[in-house]
């Protein structure tokens, strides 16, 4: 049912207009004033302004009332209600359940109302602490009450009336990801309404032509017009952009900000630049509008379905629209939501752009191991699905179970992949991260390998010259059944080793900006839903519990793995390069690891070779570190 709370100073008429309206709605009518313990009274009646103390107990009689009245036919309460904190106590069912009427007027009126009041046992002289503990709800229905009685209730129903066709969330660009999360919110009874911009000949009425195709199952209100879009939802709003990641956010911000409110939330749905979201989140705050930067994983069947969703920013808006966000996306093994707040400012956009990055990696391994297979050893496209089948019963990784699909898709009796062009495209977030990891002074091997692996496959034309040149390197043979159990743990191996480099750039920016990240509940909300979902990631959530500030590789379940297959990895790192198979992501997890795992390492010389040519200095090993020495190493000719 529904529970509607009059609320404003005392004197405002709430008494009145509340049994007028319970009238009409056919439901009980009550007065928090009736509520009050006896003392509370005798205070008033004394006019002694009450405490916060005093009103603990009333407002949690309130509070449990309200539940009851909700559970029964609804009600229409008459409460003051004057500061958030006692709305949020009477809050006790959900949002939706109940409305907030609030009336109000100037000082001066409601005191003369006052001071011609009789019986009641409200001294006028305590409506000036009134009105300084008032604090103006930034949602709800207000209504000034300097008018009639009958205007006054007109203009709440009419406003009821609006306030419940309104949506609880605006979602602007109907791509192909806007498109099916708007239809998830709305199976989770969340009412959407949506707007896409009107391109002429380009994109026409694409928002009604949504709308229209959906109405069979799902209301949903469809615009073109930015206006009428915002003016459709409820307030405080919240506004989910879907738009491409870059100039077009600012663009969308712009042009929503002159009709947007304090207290109005916008949340971004795309790959933006952390940069970009914390600049964003700064920016509006300022203007009193709160933003959330959100990464959303899982690709258009994930959106529709149950993405995997990281919200970072405002940790107020999230209160607000965490529920929401938490319907659409997917649920973990436990039945609990992918889904959970990242942390501040650019967090969200920052973990989503490793979940990128790690992606790049592990799609770049399979590659190359399907690369090695099909070309080295010439096993066919349908011999390799067969392969990776074996080993997705281990891995349990997304990626590597739409490979198989990918391998076995056939077109007119050929496989496809034959015919795909060997020429990878990027929007970037797998560079992002390596930016952030050269800014952050982190290693980032396997990442940076895979980016700069679909960097050199755009280079097509030069590399047929080049192999042509060097009359190709690659050589041709059947492989044995040992080698291709070799490659799995090399490939295992490998994973490990690519999720442990994103898992530390993620720490080091979580200390870096004081986000205070949570390592084991990303890896949670990675484990369905999102693109990198593997049963490595369940495993990610335990380890990452028990260490989350070293490295997932000293973990001591990694290490047994890594040691076993530490020779797996290296031998076929150098079978692929003897062979003439570039191996970048496998290549640069071993020597990652390897450096990892080297007390010594080759910096020795890096450091001598700076103090020699540019006095840069050196730390010693028979000295504290800390302590800075040059070396005059030749004497300087005139
Ligand atoms: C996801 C994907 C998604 C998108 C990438 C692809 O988590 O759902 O990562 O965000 O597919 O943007 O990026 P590239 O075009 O750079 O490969």
């Amino acid at each position: 049912m529904h529970v509607y709370i009059v609320m404003g100073v005392s004197g405002v008429g709430k008494t009145t207009i509340g049994k007028l309206l319970a009238e009409r709605f056919c439901v009980p009518f009550f007065d928090a004033d009736d509520f009050h313990p006896l003392r509370n009274v005798e205070k008033m009646k004394k006019g002694i302004p009450l405490e916060d103390e005093d009103r603990k107990i009333w407002l949690q009689t309130l509070s449990e009332k309200i539940q009851e009245w909700n559970m029964k036919r609804g009600a229409v309460l008459a409460c003051s209600a004057l500061k958030e904190k006692y709305r949020e106590q009477l809050q006790s069912i959900p949002k939706n359940d109940i409305s907030w009427i609030f009336l109000h007027s100037e000082y001066e009126i409601i005191l003369e109302r006052l001071s011609s009041r009789k019986n009641h046992y409200f001294k006028p002289e305590l409506l000036e602490s009134q009105y300084t503990t008032l604090q103006i709800p930034q949602y709800g229905i207000h209504v000034n009450v300097n008018t009639s009685i009958e205007n006054i209730v007109k203009q709440i129903m009419q406003k009821l009336d609006k306030e419940s066709r309104k949506s609880k969330i605006g979602l602007m660009g109907l791509g192909v990801m806007g498109k099916s999360l708007a239809v998830n919110l709305a199976s989770k009874g969340v009412t959407v309404s949506v707007y896409n911009r009107h391109v002429e000949n380009l994109e026409v009425d694409i928002a009604r032509k949504f709308a229209e195709k959906h109405r069979e199952n799902y209301h949903f209100s469809g615009f073109d017009d930015l206006k009428l879009f915002v003016e459709s939802l409820e307030s405080p709003r919240n506004i989910l952009l879907m738009v491409n990641a870059g100039k077009a956010v600012d663009l969308v911000i712009e042009s929503l900000l002159p009709m947007l409110q304090k207290n109005d939330l916008i949340i971004d749905g795309g790959n933006s630049h952390y940069k970009d979201t914390a600049r964003r989140e700064k920016f509006l705050k300022e203007k009193g509008i709160l933003f959330m930067g959100t990464g959303v994983s899982g690709g258009e069947e994930g959106a529709l379905k149950g993405p995997s969703i990281m919200p970072g920013g405002s940790s107020e808006a999230y209160e607000r629209v965490g529920d929401f966000l938490e319907r659409i996306a997917a649920k973990d093994k436990q039945g609990n939501p992918c889904c959970a707040y990242v942390g501040p400012d650019g967090a969200g956009h920052f973990v989503k752009m490793v979940h990128n990055g790690i992606e790049y990696g592990e799609m770049q391994l399979i590659a190359e191991v399907y690369h090695f297979l099909r070309f080295h050893a010439q096993s066919t496209p349908e011999e390799i699905a067969t392969l990776f089948e074996l080993w997705n019963a281990e891995m349990q990784s997304y990626l590597l179970e739409i490979s198989i699909d990918i391998l076995r898709t056939k077109e007119n009796g050929e496989s496809l992949i034959d015919k795909i062009l060997d020429a990878a495209k990027q929007k970037g977030t797998g560079g992002w991260s390596t930016n952030a990891a050269l800014e952050l002074g982190v290693p980032l091997d396997t990442i940076t390998a895979a980016v700069m692996a679909r960097n050199i496959s755009g280079k097509k034309e030069e590399r047929i010259a080049a192999e042509e040149h060097y009359n190709s390197l690659a050589s041709k043979n059947d492989i044995s059944e040992a080698f291709s159990e070799e490659l799995f743990e090399a490939y295992k191996a490998a994973s490990i080793i690519n999720h442990a480099i994103g898992f530390d750039l993620i720490k080091e920016a979580g200390k870096e900006y004081d986000w205070n990240l949570n390592l084991s509940e990303i890896a949670r909300i990675w484990t369905n839903g999102c693109i990198i979902r593997s049963a490595f990631m369940e495993d990610l959530v335990e380890l990452l519990k028990e260490s989350s500030e070293g490295n997932v590789l000293m973990h001591p379940k990694i290490s047994e793995v890594l040691e076993e297959d530490w020779k797996p990895l290296s031998g076929t790192v150098g079978r692929a390069l003897e062979n003439g198979y570039p191996v970048p992501v496998l290549s640069s997890a071993a020597n990652y690891f390897l450096s990892f795992t080297s007390g010594q390492s080759s910096a020795n010389m890096i450091q001598a070779q700076r103090d020699y040519f540019g006095a840069h200095t050196y730390e010693r090993t028979d000295k504290p570190r800390g302590k800075f020495f040059h070396t005059q190493w030749k004497p300087i000719k005139e």
